[in-house]
C-alpha cells in the first residue's frame, strides 16, 4: 500500500508540479463548481497508478487541478462509494494522495435524506458532527504514523470556524442552511421506515451513503474539514413515506446546485492555511 501511494503521488507530481492548497470532493450538488475552476490540468483516475475508478455513470472520474478564487485547488470529479464495492482503503486513497500533494483543507458535499422534521427538500446542512454506521473503517489495519496517529481524535471532526463561515455565507445568500449531524450508512438501499425512525432517535439530522470514510482519513492526517449536505428527501412523516427515487434525489440536488456552488465559491478564497496548533 505504501508503494501504491508513492506511485500515484509521483505520477501526479510529474504531470503537475504545483502544490494544491484545498481539496474538494465534488459530491452531489456541487458538480457545477467545476466550471468555476480555472483548470490547469485534468488527470483521469484511470491514468493514475493504483487509483480506484468511479463506477457510477452519473459521475466522471478525474482529478482537476487549477485555481478557484485565487487558491490552488484539486477537485475530485467522481466520488467513490462503499456500496460500489471498493474497500474503505480504496475509496479513501484519493484523499491520502491529495494530502500528500499538499492540501491543508478538504471540502465535501453530499446528498442526504432529512431525518430532522424541520428540514425541507432543498435545504442544506453544514455538518457539525457525524455518526459512523457503515460498520467499516478505513483506519483499520496497520497504522502509518507518517499519516497520523493510531487513535485519531474525533472530538471536532468538522472545523468550527468553517461551520460558522458557511452559516454566515448562507445567511448572506438567503440559503436555508442548518447545522447538524450526518449519519453515514452503506446503502445502496434507502432506509426502511423503522430505520429512519431509529436513525432519528440515535441523534441524526440527515442520513447519507458517503462522506464519513473520507472525513475519518482526512482527520487522521489532520486536514481541516468542512462538509455540506443537500437534503433531497424528507424522511420523517413515516406513516406516509413515499417511495424515494434516484430521479427525485438528483432533481432536488440539481435544483440546489447553484446555491451550494455559490457558497463554496465564496468560501474558498478565504481559506488560507490554518494557524499551526499550539501543543
Ligand atoms: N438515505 C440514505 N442516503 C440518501 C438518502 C436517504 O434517504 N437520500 C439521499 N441519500
Amino acid at each position: 500500500m505504501e508503494k501504491a501511494y508513492a506511485d500515484a503521488f509521483e505520477y501526479i507530481r510529474k504531470q503537475y508540479a504545483d502544490e494544491p492548497e484545498i481539496g474538494i470532493v465534488l459530491g452531489t450538488g456541487l458538480g457545477a463548481l467545476v466550471d468555476q475552476i480555472e483548470q490547469e490540468k485534468v488527470i483521469p483516475y484511470n491514468f493514475i497508478p493504483h487509483f480506484p475508478i468511479s463506477t457510477v455513470d452519473s459521475h466522471f472520474g478525474r482529478l482537476i487541478f487549477g485555481r478557484l478564487g485565487g487558491r490552488r485547488v484539486v477537485a475530485m470529479q467522481g466520488r467513490l462509494h462503499f456500496y460500489e464495492g471498493y474497500s474503505m482503503q480504496e475509496l479513501t486513497f484519493p484523499i491520502r494522495i491529495m494530502a500528500m500533494l499538499g492540501i491543508h483543507t478538504l471540502l465535501i458535499s453530499n446528498a442526504a435524506g432529512g431525518l430532522n422534521p424541520a428540514y425541507r427538500n432543498g435545504d442544506m446542512m453544514v455538518l457539525d458532527d457525524h455518526i459512523n454506521l457503515q460498520h467499516a473503517n478505513p483506519l483499520i489495519g496497520p497504522n502509518n504514523p507518517n499519516f497520523g496517529p493510531r487513535f485519531p481524535d474525533m472530538s471536532r471532526p468538522y472545523d468550527p470556524q468553517l461551520i460558522d463561515r458557511v452559516l454566515s455565507l448562507a445567511a448572506e445568500q438567503g440559503v436555508r442552511m442548518h447545522k447538524g449531524i450526518y449519519v453515514g450508512v452503506t446503502g445502496p438501499n434507502l432506509e426502511t421506515r423503522a430505520e429512519y425512525r431509529m436513525l432519528r432517535q440515535l441523534g441524526g439530522d440527515v442520513v447519507g451513503m458517503s462522506t464519513v470514510p473520507e472525513v475519518l482519513v482526512a482527520r487522521h492526517m489532520d486536514l481541516r474539514v468542512c462538509a455540506v449536505s443537500v437534503v433531497t428527501d424528507e424522511c420523517y412523516e413515516l406513516d406516509n413515506l413515499q417511495p424515494i427515487t434516484l430521479d427525485h434525489v438528483i432533481g432536488v440536488a440539481n435544483a440546489a446546485e447553484p446555491q451550494m456552488t455559490a457558497i463554496f465559491a465564496a468560501l474558498v478564497p478565504e481559506l488560507s492555511a490554518p494557524e499551526p496548533k499550539a501543543s
